[in-house]
């Protein structure tokens, strides 16, 4: 009788020394998604702009990489201040990016290679060239006036409250028309939409019905933290020094009434076929309010984006293995997301790059997010070794029609360098921004050549995830390396299908006595991808090269 107590208890005991349940699979818990800014990705009509026809002709490079979807950056109608962040029309195509039979077209095409398409949803903000804007701007009792945060503050040179915009400045400009503030947490020009007015709500979710309708397979949502605010909109006691860091405050960030909006959002994904998913841009301070993101019962956004990693810009064993641990025992057994580069993000070749080991830590910083378990993000020209291109470089180049602003994020969006022709065969026009001058050594045509290049590197690694059990279902194994420079961690699918991966992120050959294995050290008799190449790992002990990467397995 008193077995089953005693069973219980021993059940519940192995369960908290094991990884968190896993709960259900789908597509995108072990998808690599491939963010492309389509500015910069391929021009096919000569006027230096990317375009949706210039992704459509590069579907088969994609495949031949190893993607699951993409997630393309707003290519709708937009004053491009903050380029396409300032939406004017969500329901339509920009005519630089082309036209709706474009996107069509284009996603028929990606279909039929087994390519999803993320369209990237401006949830907080329009521009405030939006027609819903221009309405309920023109008078006090227009009725989109609510769909806006308005507020009369103590007249023209008061504000409603002193909170700063992420872009610089207050979040308050005055409009003289009807003489009120309204509510910007980034540009004056992008407007906060109100989420808290029943019928702009209803508008914004005909926007993801609309983009559901027309083939997408889900959205990166952006900015998701911000999209409610306090009501009673307190003065900040503490206020951030202007144009300095300004978001994640508790009266502009993460608010307890966002859950709802998101998990409308998500029940009308749960409503369309194909397990649409949502992709937050879901900056968090620490992994408990990360946690929080996908909600309580697992219905809000599947996919946050883990910010916490993706910001890290020291390359530190340590500091890693730290993250992705928190990521791995404090997300409640939900898909991490991991990524380093993005086009608000300088690029990982140049971050990380010590000036004279850069392909190497590359490669490093390749196997370090695509041997994890979970959503894996790449920027494109990342698996190239795309570098960001210096202010300095930029600086001189004329603003125009094609370049409507600077932005200090231009360096890390200059365009694709997919061979050594003109302009890295991005554009037979003049490309909106130069081509990083590495282009004739980091190009596709180059590349695929050489079986030691960066992009070698990542399409075998993107193989290894889909065609190995311990990278494609594998749970992660935490282990120590007894060494701070090196991060040793496994992966396991089964008994016998396991496999380690051990990098070294310093600058000197290192060795490492691996612990932390539960059971009997599995023999890693293959070694299925090393940079430099070394021997295959016997035992537990170990030397690893500078900057070297190791990954073995038991079959
Ligand atoms: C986040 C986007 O990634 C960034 O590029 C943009 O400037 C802001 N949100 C505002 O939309
Ligand atoms: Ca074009």
């Amino acid at each position: 009788m008193l077995m089953k107590p005693l069973i219980f208890c021993l059940a519940l005991l192995s369960a908290c020394f094991l990884a968190p349940a896993q709960l259900p699979t789908h597509w995108y818990d072990h998808a690599v998604i491939y963010e492309i800014y389509p500015r910069s990705f391929q021009d096919s009509n000569s006027d230096g702009v990317g375009d949706l026809n210039g992704i459509t002709a590069h579907l088969d490079y994609l495949k031949d990489l190893g993607v699951d979807a993409i997630w393309i950056t707003p290519f709708f109608p937009s004053p491009n201040l903050d380029f396409g962040y300032d939406v004017s029309n969500y329901t339509d195509v920009a005519p630089e990016y082309g036209t709706l039979a474009d996107w069509d077209h284009l996603v028929a095409e990606a279909r039929k290679r087994n390519i999803r398409i993320l369209v990237d949803f401006v949830v907080n903000h329009t521009s405030d060239q939006h027609p819903w804007f221009k309405e309920s701007r023109s008078s006090r009792d227009n009725p989109k006036r609510d769909w806006y945060i308005w507020k009369s503050g103590g007249g023209p040179k008061d504000p409603p409250t002193h909170w700063t915009s992420i872009f610089g400045g207050y979040t308050w400009t005055w409009d003289q028309t009807t003489e009120q503030w309204y509510y910007h947490i980034f540009l004056p020009q992008q407007p906060d939409v109100n989420w808290t007015n029943p019928d702009l709500r209803k508008a914004m979710f005909d926007v993801v019905r609309f983009w559901l309708d027309h083939g997408a397979s889900g959205f990166r949502l952006d900015a998701t933290p911000y999209l409610i605010e306090d009501p009673a909109f307190p003065e900040d006691l503490d206020p951030p020094a202007p144009g300095g860091p300004a978001a994640l405050k508790p009266y502009n960030s993460g608010r307890p009434e966002n859950h709802q909006v998101l998990r409308e959002m998500r029940h009308i994904l749960d409503t369309y076929p194909g397990d649409p998913v949502l992709l937050g841009e879901s900056s968090t301070a620490t992994i408990e309010d990360l946690a929080k993101v996908y909600g309580k019962n697992h219905d809000e956004i599947q996919l946050p984006m883990d910010f916490l990693f993706g910001n890290l810009t020291k390359l530190d064993a340590a500091t890693f293995k730290k993250q992705i641990d928190a990521a791995e025992f404090q997300l409640g057994g939900q898909t991490p997301v991991f990524f380093f580069s993005s086009h608000d993000h300088p690029r990982q070749w140049s971050v990380f790059g010590d000036g004279t080991h850069n392909d190497q830590i590359a490669k490093l910083t390749a196997a370090l997010t695509l041997t994890q378990r979970g959503c894996i993000l790449l920027y494109y020209g990342e698996e190239l070794g795309m570098a960001t291109m210096p202010a300095a470089d930029l600086k001189p180049v004329p603003l125009g029609p094609k370049r409507p602003r600077a932005d200090d994020r231009d360096g890390e969006r200059t365009p694709m360098q997919w061979n050594t022709k003109v302009n890295a065969g991005f554009s037979e026009g003049t490309p909106w921004l130069p081509v990083e001058s590495n282009f004739k050594r980091y190009s596709v045509e180059m590349e695929k050549k050489n079986p030691a290049s960066i992009y070698s590197w990542y399409t075998n690694l993107l193989k290894l995830r889909h065609d190995n059990a311990a990278f494609r279902d594998g749970s992660y194994v935490p282990l120590e390396s007894g060494n701070p420079n090196v991060f040793a961690f496994g992966r396991k699918a089964s008994d016998n299908e396991v496999a380690l991966v051990v990098l070294n992120t310093s600058p000197a050959p290192q060795s490492v006595h691996i612990t932390g294995m539960p059971g009997t050290w599995p023999g890693f008799q293959h070694l299925l991808m090393a940079s430099p190449l070394a021997p295959v790992p016997l035992g537990q002990t170990l030397k690893i090269a500078p900057y070297g990467v190791l990954i073995a397995a038991t079959k």
